[in-house]
Order: structure tokens, then C-alpha cells, then sequence
């Protein structure tokens, strides 16, 4: 049995002053688990404590067995790397938006391949990130995500702005790169089909719901 990827102990966070997670025990395994539960959970939230955008009030944060806050902050947002909720571009081309993060690592991305992953075609490397729809832009935030070659990827609503046969391309996609790559994901998803379809274990964050 290994480390596991995270696991949490006694963990309580808070936003803007409310308390939104309360003494939360969980471990989450390797492969891919579904974070489900009402609006204002706290799902976003448990995933930005995971690769620290966030800490919490109390309790402690492992990944792969070692305390989050032991861990120097990017290497951890590269190996557990967070898509959120809202795309967030930067301005430029989408290629430019690809080869961010890599070359924060002093990588090169394959920006190709990260665009075909994530379910978008090589020929939107050189459009304005500006101006795609909000579904290409989930995309592009996927493929920037994708191009850090993460040991696990957080997922918050990562194909809710898409239709629904270009939903199941990126779900093919993430059950891909988990079966075949050995990368593990953590989605958040109101969509219990999703969450089946994608999910080996899915954690229900609804404060009555047992961890
Ligand atoms: N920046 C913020 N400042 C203050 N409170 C916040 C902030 N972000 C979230 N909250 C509050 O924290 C609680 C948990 O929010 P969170 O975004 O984690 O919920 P969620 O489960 O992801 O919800 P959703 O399904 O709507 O995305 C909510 O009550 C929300 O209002
Ligand atoms: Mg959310």
C-alpha cells in the first residue's frame, strides 16, 4: 500500500470568515475520485488547500505522504496541477498561454500535443486566448494543466461549459492519461454520470454526508 496521493487530517478552512470545512478526515488514492456535493460545499475549496492556494485553519494537508506546507509551493501546483472552476488566460496567443508554466520550470511544452489532448486542434495555438468561447477557453486552461506533465491533475467543473460529445472527448482524455499514464485525478463535478463514468471512488462533501 502506498502513501496514497492526499490525505487529509482534522482539516478546517475557512472563506472570507465562514467556516466551509469542519474537521475534515479523507484520502484520496491514486487514479481518478469525484468531488461531488452541493453549491458552496466547499469543493473549490478542498481543492485549492491541496496543492496550497490555500491553508487551513487547522489540521494538515499530505501529498504522497508529506506535509504540504514541507513542500516548496510551485513544485507542488506542477506536480498537483489545479484547472479552476473560471478559465483564467493569460493575454496572448493560446500557444502563449501553453508554454507558461513549462517554461516557469525552465521546460519546453509540447503545445501541439497539450492542445489534441485536451480536445482542442493544433491549429488554435496562434489565436487570441481573448477570443475564444468560454468551452475553448476550459480547453486551453486543460491543455495548460496537461503541458506541466502533473503527477495529479484537480479538476474543478472541467467540462462545464461544453457540449456533449466534446464533453466525452476530454473524458476520454482523463481516462486516458489515468489508465494508461498513471495520472491521477481529482474531479469536481455536479454530474453524477460524470462522476460514475470517470470516478473509481467519489466523496461527497455534503456537510451530512460521511466523508
Ligand atoms: N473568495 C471568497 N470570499 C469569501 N467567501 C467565499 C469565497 N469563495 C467562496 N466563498 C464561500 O465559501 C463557501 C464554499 O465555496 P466553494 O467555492 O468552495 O464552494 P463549491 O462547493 O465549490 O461551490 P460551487 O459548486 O458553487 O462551485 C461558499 O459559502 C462561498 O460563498
Ligand atoms: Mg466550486
Amino acid at each position: 500500500m502506498t502513501a496514497g496521493v492526499f490525505a487529509l487530517e482534522g482539516v478546517c478552512a475557512s472563506r472570507g470568515g465562514r467556516s466551509v470545512l469542519r474537521d475534515l478526515d479523507l484520502e484520496i488514492g491514486e487514479g481518478a475520485t469525484a468531488l461531488v456535493g452541493p453549491s458552496g460545499a466547499g469543493k473549490s475549496t478542498l481543492l485549492r488547500l491541496l496543492n496550497r492556494l490555500a491553508d487551513p485553519d487547522r489540521g494538515t494537508v499530505r501529498f504522497a505522504g508529506r506535509d504540504v506546507c514541507d513542500l516548496d509551493p510551485l513544485e507542488l501546483r506542477r506536480r498537483a496541477c489545479l484547472v479552476p472552476q473560471l478559465p483564467a488566460l493569460l493575454p496572448g496567443t493560446v500557444a502563449d498561454n501553453v508554454r507558461y508554466g513549462p517554461e516557469l520550470c525552465g521546460n519546453e511544452a509540447d503545445v501541439p500535443h497539450s492542445l489534441e489532448l485536451a480536445g482542442l486542434g493544433r491549429s488554435y495555438a496562434e489565436r487570441e486566448a481573448g477570443r475564444l468561447s468560454v468551452g475553448e477557453q476550459q480547453r486551453v486552461m486543460l491543455a495548460r494543466a496537461l503541458a506541466l506533465e502533473p503527477e495529479v491533475l484537480l479538476l474543478d467543473e472541467p467540462t462545464s461549459a461544453l457540449d456533449s460529445r466534446t464533453e466525452a472527448g476530454v473524458e476520454a482524455t482523463l481516462m486516458r492519461l489515468v489508465h494508461e499514464h498513471g495520472v491521477s485525478v481529482v474531479v469536481v463535478t455536479h454530474d453524477s454520470g460524470q462522476a460514475r463514468r470517470l470516478a473509481r471512488r467519489t466523496i461527497d462533501l455534503r456537510p451530512e454526508a460521511a466523508g
